[in-house]
């Protein structure tokens, strides 16, 4: 669905915590780019969807569990998961335009199931009790990286849940020492890994995105953006294509560097 550049009404359904209270106007603004870039878009990372479906399988939540997702997007996750069985569910996003979508699709697909949806900073938001299952799928930023995101994940969830984890990463065939050399530190699997074993995390799978599910999710923002700019057509939508285009330019430049990882953890005790 195109969403007009001017509806601007957050869903009733969706409560705002304290970290966005005072900036929702300014969070329609600044995610705008990112709903012209994403809003017809349902996995916005590289994962394929059976990739998506591996991370379902394995997270398997049981009735009565709470499943906290950070930076649930337009809440494909979370809903998918639903029409999968019952349990309690949280998506926390900062865009006001990602979590009307995510309420769009739970009243359409899953309507019974309890999910709340917050508007507000991933890395403000504390869970009134520890989730059982904790997700944060390419929004590794909201701690600054990854391991940020995994220290955050691992003292949040509850003792013994399981927490995913997709991410960037050094790119499986690169050359960590050239690429640290030439362009600066991106961490490899084996860095991955060693942090979240730190933490005390046990690694169940992990899952690497290939070049093709990149390449599939830049060509599906430069499709919205091309539907975006025919809904909405005006330089603000120009500029969006535009930084599309440089997101595509930055993809390429990076083949050969960054890939992408999914990893299925669970937590001790
Ligand atoms: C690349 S998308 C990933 C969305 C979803 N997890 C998925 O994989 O389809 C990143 C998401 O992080 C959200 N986001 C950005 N900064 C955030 C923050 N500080 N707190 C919560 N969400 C944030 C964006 O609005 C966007 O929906």
């Amino acid at each position: 669905m195109v969403t007009s550049a001017g509806s601007r009404n957050l869903d009733t359904e969706i409560a705002i915590h304290e970290s966005a209270a005072r900036q929702v106007d300014e969070l329609w603004d600044r995610f705008e780019v990112f709903e012209a870039l994403h809003h017809d878009v349902s996995i916005c990372n590289p994962m394929s969807s059976s990739e998506v479906d591996e991370m379902l399988d394995w997270v398997d939540p049981q009735s009565g569990d709470r499943v906290l997702d950070l930076g649930c997007g337009n809440g494909t996750s979370l809903v998918e998961l639903a029409q999968r069985g019952g349990f309690s569910g949280t998506g926390v996003d900062l865009s006001p335009w990602m979590l009307n979508a995510a309420t769009r699709s739970h009243r359409a697909r899953a309507a019974t199931v309890d999910i709340s949806w917050v508007l507000g900073d991933g890395a403000r938001y504390t869970p009134r009790q520890p989730p059982e299952v904790a997700l944060c799928l390419g929004a590794e930023w909201i701690w600054h990286d990854f391991n940020g995101t995994a220290r955050a994940l691992t003292e949040l969830a509850a003792p013994g849940g399981k927490i995913a984890i997709g991410a960037m990463r050094l790119h499986l065939e690169a050359d960590q020492s050239s690429v640290l050399a030439n362009h600066g530190a991106i961490p490899a699997v084996a860095d991955q890994r060693s942090r979240l074993e730190s933490l005390g995390l046990q690694v169940d799978r992990v899952v690497h995105a290939n070049d093709a599910g990149w390449d599939r999710y830049i060509a599906n923002t430069g499709a919205a953006v091309a539907v975006w700019l025919t809904a909405n057509p005006g330089l603000r939508s120009e500029d969006y294509a535009n930084t599309q285009r440089e997101w595509a330019e930055l993809r390429e430049r990076d083949r050969g560097i960054i890939g992408w990882s999914l990893w299925l953890c669970r937590t001790p005790g």
